[in-house]
């Protein structure tokens, strides 16, 4: 059962929907999930299927898509589940757009997620104006946050989420769990419409810091989530404190968030990288002569 002084929603990142019903047998409880194409390509039956020697035609892996989510809908149809357009370096705002209008209708809960770019925040600005449910990926820094803030200003509570990556921070060295302390802080002067959905979460000791910062939404990978169903469920002592190691701390900024959203710097070179991974694991899954969907 979930524990009495979590504030958090705990969703879980995964793609594999047998992990969802283990996760919700072991916990109790799920308030949501996260996909992105490389999650989806680890897929126990896409995986079966590119084994066979059969890869897909775009018409086929969105329609797996679809099944997945629809999957995880069933499961658990009272939280959210994140669906992640294909975007590469040259896909337009309005193709981000048109998948996600697509992808929004394919389930009740879900959250579309777009990459944290110029043509990201142009497709989510407009989607966002439409009514739809976003969740803003491949945040890496305070300034890309800020961004998304204005660029969905107007919107819902529970409408606008942002994902910062900690774990991709960490592998090059810098301490990502600052980037999840900047952004709250920095969102305690705002009006509340973004929620921090902590992301790229690789361990306990990220999953207990996130809750003790407060943060509004956690996604966990399935191994991370077991170990922590295993041990009861554990929360962070009033004493918690984070050991960062030997990672480079990043500063807090202050930073104004009544700009125009295209006034901020939101280039990062992670997201950039973050992109083409996605969309080259989302290309391996497809045929060649049908790849690139936008
Ligand atoms: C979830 O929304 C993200 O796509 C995911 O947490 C990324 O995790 P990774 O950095 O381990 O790939």
């Amino acid at each position: 059962m979930r524990p009495q002084n979590l504030k958090t929603r705990v969703f879980l990142d995964g793609g594999n929907p047998e992990e969802t019903s283990e996760s919700i047998k072991l916990l109790g409880f799920l308030d949501g999930q996260t996909t992105n194409p490389t999650l989806i390509s680890k897929n126990p039956e896409a995986r079966k299927r590119l084994e066979r020697g059969e890869k897909f035609s775009v018409d086929e892996i969105l329609d797996f898509y679809r099944g997945v989510v629809t999957t995880l809908y069933g499961l658990i149809p009272k939280g959210s589940i994140s669906i992640e357009v294909y975007s590469d370096a040259a896909t337009k705002a309005d193709a981000m757009l048109r998948q996600g209008k697509e992808m929004f209708t394919w389930i009740k809960n879900a959250h579309i997620k777009f990459p944290t770019t110029r043509e990201g925040l142009k497709a989510a600005e407009r989607a966002v104006r439409a009514g739809m449910r976003v969740n803003m990926t491949l945040c890496f820094s305070q300034e890309q946050a800020a961004a998304v803030y204005a660029a969905t200003r107007g919107a819902k509570k529970g409408q606008v989420f942002v994902s910062p990556f900690i774990g991709r921070l960490d592998d090059r060295g810098e301490n990502g769990m600052d980037v999840i302390a900047n952004i709250l802080s920095m969102y305690a002067q705002g009006d509340g419409h973004v929620e921090v959905l902590t992301a790229s979460v690789r361990n306990l000791d990220h999953f207990l810091y996130a809750l003790k910062l407060g943060t509004d939404i956690i996604t966990v990978p399935y191994e991370v989530l077991r170990t922590w169903g295993e041990k009861g469920m554990p929360m962070p002592e009033d004493g918690y404190r984070y050991d960062a190691k030997s990672l480079q701390p990043i500063a807090y900024r202050v930073i104004d968030l009544n700009r125009h959203w295209e006034e901020y710097d939101i280039r990062h070179d992670l997201t950039d990288k973050g992109m083409e991974k996605f969309s080259s694991d989302w290309n391996q899954l497809i045929t060649t002569e049908q790849r690139k969907i936008a």
